[in-house]
Parts: structure tokens; C-alpha cells; sequence
């Protein structure tokens, strides 16, 4: 577990660089929460949490959804983007101003400017789900990053290298906690361990996260 080397920002935040190209701004999301769980219970309403099916027909334990012009699906035939969601039939609900606000303005503390996302993945996490390591490499622009902002519960997120067999770090994210990988780091493994039990005040025994990226 990493605790050292935060840089203090303006604002409170503090600035943990993880690996050329990967930051963790601690706190990054706080003023913004309130805003963010009152359009997040509109968009789950829209479209509900789902367990999607890996191409291996393995259910996945996190429960997902998405908003934004197009939204991360998983079935027997794949991995892909698709502007409809399958569950549904109908189109993901729009990203809504403040969840965009906020990925843009922490792209730009991470050094990535004008950061246009287009796609907002939502995961749930209860106790015991869990995502193995992987790469976001289902995007066309790779000059882009990922943004991730975690609410809920802490959990480990995992953190390597560009190849699987890297070792990760791993750092224990909280509820508003964002990070950001792109450059050197934007094909790097991935993942986040189980989830441990517990009840946080505003989202019960869940860690809800959101992973903005662009697609095209
Ligand atoms: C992801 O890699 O899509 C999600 C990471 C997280 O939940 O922190
Ligand atoms: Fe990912």
C-alpha cells in the first residue's frame, strides 16, 4: 500500500503520481458527490445494473451500466461499445453535465487537456466482487485517458504494467478519490481486488465507480 509522495494542490487535493502517465488525486470528486449520487440514481432508474456475461459466458461479479453517447458492453460475442443498450432496447441515458465537469477538470490536474470523453462506465461493487486485471484497449484514441472516480466503500485497486505478468502496486482508493492514467500508462493492467464488507454512510455495503473514456 502507497501512502507517501502526495504533492499538496490547491483545494486540498493531493496528487499521488503512481507511474509516468498515472495519477491518483485524492479527494479529487468531494465538492462534487452531492451532484453526482442525484443524477446517478436518474441514470440507474433509465438504465438498471446489470451482470454482464464475459465472452466466456462467465458472469462477471461487479454489476454494471453506462451513460454517455455509447456504453461499455459485454456478451458471448465480445467486448464492445454500442450506442443502445441491449438491456433496454433504448438508447444510454446522456452523461449529464457534472459527471462530464468533473472528468474534464481532473484530466486537466493529470495533464490531460480538453479531455472529451464519451462514454461513462458505471460499476457496482458489493462486498466479495471484484475485477480481474485487464486493459482498456477497446478505445480508438489512444492519446486520451481513462478517468476513474470512486464513491462508496474503499477498495483495493490494482495497478501494473503493460504486461499482465507486471507486478501491481496497490493502493487503497476512497469515496472520491479519482484517478487518472493515459500516456506511458494508458494501456497499463488493471483491476481491483474483493471487496471488503462494510457500510459506508451514503451508499450502504457498495463501491460504485465510474470510468469515463473516449471511444473514438
Ligand atoms: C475499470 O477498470 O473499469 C474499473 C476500475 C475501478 O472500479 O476502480
Ligand atoms: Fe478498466
Amino acid at each position: 500500500m502507497n501512502y507517501d509522495l502526495f504533492d499538496d494542490l490547491p483545494g486540498h487535493t493531493q496528487r499521488l503520481c503512481l507511474q509516468e502517465g498515472a495519477v491518483l488525486l485524492r479527494g479529487f470528486a468531494i465538492s462534487a458527490i452531492g451532484n453526482l449520487l442525484a443524477e446517478l440514481e436518474k441514470i440507474i432508474i433509465a438504465a438498471p445494473f446489470r451482470h454482464m456475461l464475459t465472452p466466456g459466458a462467465h458472469q462477471m461479479s461487479v454489476a454494471m451500466s453506462n451513460c454517455g453517447q455509447v456504453g461499455w458492453v459485454s456478451d458471448r460475442n465480445g467486448y464492445r461499445y454500442a450506442a443502445i443498450d441491449p438491456e433496454t432496447g433504448r438508447a444510454w441515458p446522456e452523461m449529464p453535465a457534472v459527471f462530464l465537469e468533473l472528468a474534464q477538470n481532473a484530466a486537466a490536474q493529470a495533464g490531460f487537456a480538453k479531455f472529451l470523453p464519451d462514454a461513462c462506465l458505471i460499476n457496482c461493487y458489493v462486498p466479495g466482487a471484484k475485477l480481474s486485471l485487464h486493459q482498456d484497449k477497446d478505445e480508438r484514441d489512444a492519446s486520451a485517458p481513462i478517468v476513474s472516480v470512486s464513491l462508496g466503500l474503499p477498495a483495493v485497486f490494482l495497478f501494473g504494467g503493460q504486461k499482465r505478468t507486471d507486478r501491481p502496486q496497490r493502493y487503497r482508493l476512497v469515496h472520491g478519490d479519482v484517478v487518472v492514467w493515459g500516456g506511458a500508462a494508458r494501456f497499463n493492467f488493471h483491476g481491483v481486488a474483493p471487496l471488503a464488507d462494510g457500510t459506508h454512510p451514503l451508499l450502504g455495503r457498495r463501491r460504485i465507480n465510474l470510468t469515463y473514456r473516449k471511444t473514438v
